[in-house]
């Protein structure tokens, strides 16, 4: 083993040897499973690693070239869905159930960011950010409930910023602290239902960003610096997926213990992607 191979992480090293699941001992061998926002980033991080460990895999989001392809790679499902379409998320998540005969993993990583300044946010803004970060996530949770296993696993995305908005995202972040206590209150009233927050950190290769105000965006990022909120380490969406991937396999490993909140931080001093 050389040094460069040595210095490999574990999705790296799964890329290059094209080294199985089954190789290894599959973590999710035959789970159904329903990634929703999986054209992109994280989810697609998500459903490629799950797919690598044997899971059965539908995929959702709105661009179906992707999702398409995606789903043809791993031998699985893909349905267009738009998650602030509320009567478009019944239909699909009862075509996966009805596919599948039941699910047993969903996870949720649909995600807006609108940029604007407090003051510039409309409130067509507002209400789009809530129904796809927060509303969306809870429709999706709803429609589901019947079709789920009795061990099922929700993995749903938010991030470390809640409670500390950074400037011109106050409708994510305000979002996101609405789905973080629509999490809680469905831990409340379904106990036995293992809804997992997954709180991720800055993380590179997905799309976030996409289509954001670049020169928005600079002048932002000088004040994030200036607050101390500036984010210059990242982790890689792949390692992020496979630790989503690892926490899913450990809830249905150990029934007695359901895993609640989960904070993801970047491991400072690992190369971006892009200088690999
Ligand atoms: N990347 C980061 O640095 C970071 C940091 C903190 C938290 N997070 C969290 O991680 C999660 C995943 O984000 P990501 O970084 O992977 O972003 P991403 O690459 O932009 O992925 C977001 C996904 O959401 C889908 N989506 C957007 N609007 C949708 C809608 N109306 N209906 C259905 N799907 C929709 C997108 O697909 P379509 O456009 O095809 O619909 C895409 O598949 C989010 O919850 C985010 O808050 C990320």
């Amino acid at each position: 083993m050389d040094a460069d191979t040595r210095a490999e992480t574990p999705s790296q090293q799964r890329r290059r040897t094209g080294q199985s699941g089954t190789e290894r001992g599959r973590q999710l061998d035959g789970v159904r499973m329903l990634i929703i926002g999986a054209s992109s980033g994280i989810g697609e991080a998500c459903a490629r690693a799950a797919h690598a460990e044997g899971a059965r895999i539908a995929v959702a989001a709105r661009r179906v070239d992707r999702l398409e392809a995606l789903a043809h790679q791993l031998n699985g499902a893909a349905h267009v869905l738009d998650v602030a379409d509320y009567a478009a998320v019944k239909t699909v998540v009862r075509d996966v159930a009805e596919n599948f005969g039941g699910i047993d993993v969903i996870v949720f990583t649909s995600v807006v960011v609108p940029l604007a300044h407090v003051e510039h946010v409309d409130a067509a803004t507002w209400a789009h950010a809530f129904a796809v970060n927060a509303i969306g996530p809870a429709v999706v949770l709803r429609d589901a409930l019947p079709f789920l296993s009795r061990d099922a696993v929700i993995v749903v995305a938010s991030t470390h910023d809640v409670g500390r908005p950074r400037a011109g995202v106050s409708a994510y972040n305000a979002s996101k602290a609405a789905l973080d206590e629509i999490l809680t209150s469905w831990r409340t009233e379904h106990p036995h239902l293992r809804v997992v927050r997954v709180a991720v950190g800055p993380t590179d290769d997905t799309e976030i960003l996409r289509g954001a105000d670049r020169d928005l965006l600079d002048e932002l990022f000088e004040r994030w610096e200036i607050n101390g909120q500036a984010s210059f380490e990242m982790s890689r969406a792949a390692d992020v997926a496979g630790t989503i991937v690892s926490l899913i396999a450990a809830a249905r490993a150990n029934p007695s213990v359901i895993t609640e909140v989960v904070k993801l931080a970047p491991c400072p001093g690992t190369p971006h992607t892009s200088e690999q």
